[in-house]
């Protein structure tokens, strides 16, 4: 790849703008009703909370808030998660955990430590699109499982991993993105075999597990697997704000320390500011305090949207109920593409997104995902009565 000056790296021209990001500046519009992104409802955001954690990083931890800082994370903040992991029956010390930007952070470091050229990645299929972004960037080769209600299939896991050596597994197997679906115990127990088995890491993504609004828990890849052969990932994005762009990864101390060489390259360390005020927002009891109210909102949502599907889509189209998350997904007739749904969407001012983005080697072309969090109740209405008169109209 040329400029008349600069000459761009191969690895270049495997970077595509997400889809998503590009839908975004259209649904910003005025007007538009957007199912698209994965944005948290603005309601849910903390902001007096919030507010009293950076008075207190500010009188409290001012001039050590304002400097560098180790590029692990802040001490305090990482003993602070450490014990509320422990309520959720993750078990981890300081030194197994890593202060990252967010989660996609933690995939391009992951990304950087593990993948060479041509290596081969496992992924559900669909599969999340910043990962595959990210992936891609380490030129990896994809292959995939597809999944069902419960997540990915083991059986077409287990052919991938008998026909070749792949370098990981990548899942997110609660209240997946874009599926909605979560992967029952036994089956996150029969995924650990297989890796096992093969001698596979898992790269379990979680941004979204606290956001259960019905069923019953289920325990992390990583804590079945006493953090063993895991690297999870989680973020808190979803629980009090994307826009301070702070996630952490949990693995083995040895893995943590080559992701410490990784990051240190990359951006030196996560934003000390932002970690000192997120340690005094959790020291306050405030994210326990926060989550229940994202869920109770959430739920409503989610509700409310598979209530106007069951009212104004066709009974042909297939709906992913989740029982977290953010995300519902339809499966359309196969005669039907979302594209064409899309382009007449738009039009009403309706976005969302085409499946199809999400499948690493093309298909999908038959399904949506639907975001539920960031529209107000009377929007929820509105834009699925429109989708669904695109819908039935095509049909
Ligand atoms: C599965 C998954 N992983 C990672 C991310 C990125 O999260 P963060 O904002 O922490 O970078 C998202 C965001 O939507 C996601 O859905």
């Amino acid at each position: 790849m040329k400029n008349d000056i600069f000459e761009y790296a191969p690895r270049l021209s495997r970077m595509k703008a997400s889809i998503i990001r590009e839908i975004l500046k259209f649904s910003s519009r005025p007007g538009v009703i957007s199912f698209a992104g994965g944005l948290p409802s603005p309601d849910s955001f903390p902001l007096k909370e919030f507010e009293q954690a950076v008075k207190d990083t500010i009188r409290q931890d001012g001039i050590r808030a304002l400097q560098y800082t180790v590029t692990e994370g802040i001490p305090g903040l990482k003993k602070c998660l450490c014990q509320w992991l422990k309520k959720q029956k993750i078990f981890a010390e300081p030194k197994e955990m890593l202060l990252v930007h967010g989660s996609q952070q933690a995939l391009d470091l992951l990304g950087k430590i593990f993948l060479a050229k041509g290596d081969y990645v496992l992924l559900e299929n669909p599969s999340y699109l910043g990962a595959i972004q990210s992936f891609n960037t380490y030129q990896a080769k994809f292959v995939t499982a597809d999944i069902d209600r419960g997540g990915i299939d083991l059986a077409k896991a287990e052919k991938q991993l008998k026909a070749r050596k792949v370098k990981f597994i990548y899942v997110v197997p609660t209240f997946h993105n874009p599926a909605g679906v979560t992967m029952p115990v036994e089956r996150r127990k029969g995924l650990l075999r297989l890796a096992q088995k093969y001698r596979v890491p898992i790269i379990e993504d979680d941004p979204y597990g606290l956001i259960r609004f019905k069923g019953s828990w289920v325990p992390s890849l990583y804590s079945l697997a006493k953090g063993k052969g895991v690297v999870y990932l989680s973020t808190f994005s979803k629980l009090l704000s994307p826009g301070i762009r702070l996630g952490y990864i949990l693995a083995e101390e040895e893995i943590i320390s080559k992701l410490v060489l990784a990051k240190q390259a990359t951006t030196l360390q996560a934003n000390t500011f932002i970690q000192y005020a997120v340690y005094h927002y959790c020291q306050h009891g405030y994210l326990e305090k926060h989550i229940p109210t994202i869920v109770k909102d959430y739920a409503h949502k989610a509700g409310l949207m598979i209530k106007y599907i069951r009212e104004f889509f066709p009974p042909e189209v297939q709906v992913f109920e989740p029982e977290g998350g953010m995300f519902v997904w339809c499966i359309l007739p196969k005669k039907l593409k979302a594209s064409k749904v899309f382009e007449r969407a738009i039009k009403k001012n309706v976005a969302f997104v085409e499946g199809s983005v999400f499948f690493p080697k093309g298909g999908g072309e038959n399904t949506m995902r639907l975001n539920f969090t960031n529209s107000k109740d009377s929007d929820l209405k509105i834009g699925i009565s429109r989708l669904g008169n695109v819908i039935k109209d095509l049909l």
